[in-house]
């Protein structure tokens, strides 16, 4: 009985949010999670300026920092899935991964830009392309860290 009770809090916070999420920096919203993160493969050399490690609630993902034709530098991680709002329609232009077109994504509750849901170009590619969704480093933030800020002290 103690036990399930103990592994119940560390596996669901106050808020009955997950561990290791991530959120949306500007409202909260939850986005993805720990579990979800994946390293890109395949980027264009060309187009990436650098890449690094980064510790994102405690998995260590590869980042791609890259630029738009608009010349906007964006730190990019990579996720199976997240809970986002597509924004228009899929675009080959540009593309940061060939062989894959993207389509914006937002924030389903405020808008908020939060990256691209990347998609193989030929969805017969018999190749291993798998879609994925790039999301912009500095757009979230993780949830257990949101939570101690906003924890009331327990004297
Ligand atoms: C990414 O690769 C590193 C090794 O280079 C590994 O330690 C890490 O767990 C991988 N991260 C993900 C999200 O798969
Ligand atoms: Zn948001």
């Amino acid at each position: 009985m103690w036990l399930f009770v103990i592994l119940s809090l560390f596996a669901i916070n106050v808020d009955g949010r997950h561990t290791g999420e991530l959120v949306c920096r500007n409202c909260g919203k939850s986005i993805t999670r720990q579990s979800e993160l994946i390293n890109v493969t395949g980027v264009d050399e060309g187009q990436l300026q650098y890449q690094y490690d980064f510790d994102l609630v405690g998995k260590k993902t590869k980042v791609h920092v890259l630029t738009n034709p608009e010349g906007y530098k964006f730190h990019v991680f990579g996720a199976k899935t997240a809970h986002l709002h597509f924004h228009g329609s899929p675009q080959s232009a540009a593309t940061w991964y060939p062989g894959y077109k993207w389509t914006i994504c937002l924030c389903q509750s405020c808008s908020r830009h939060m990256g691209w849901y990347f998609e193989p170009e030929k969805p017969s590619d018999t190749s291993e392309k798998k879609s994925f969704v790039g999301l912009i480093l500095e757009n979230v933030i993780s949830g257990d860290y949101v939570d101690t800020l906003t924890k009331v002290p327990d004297f």
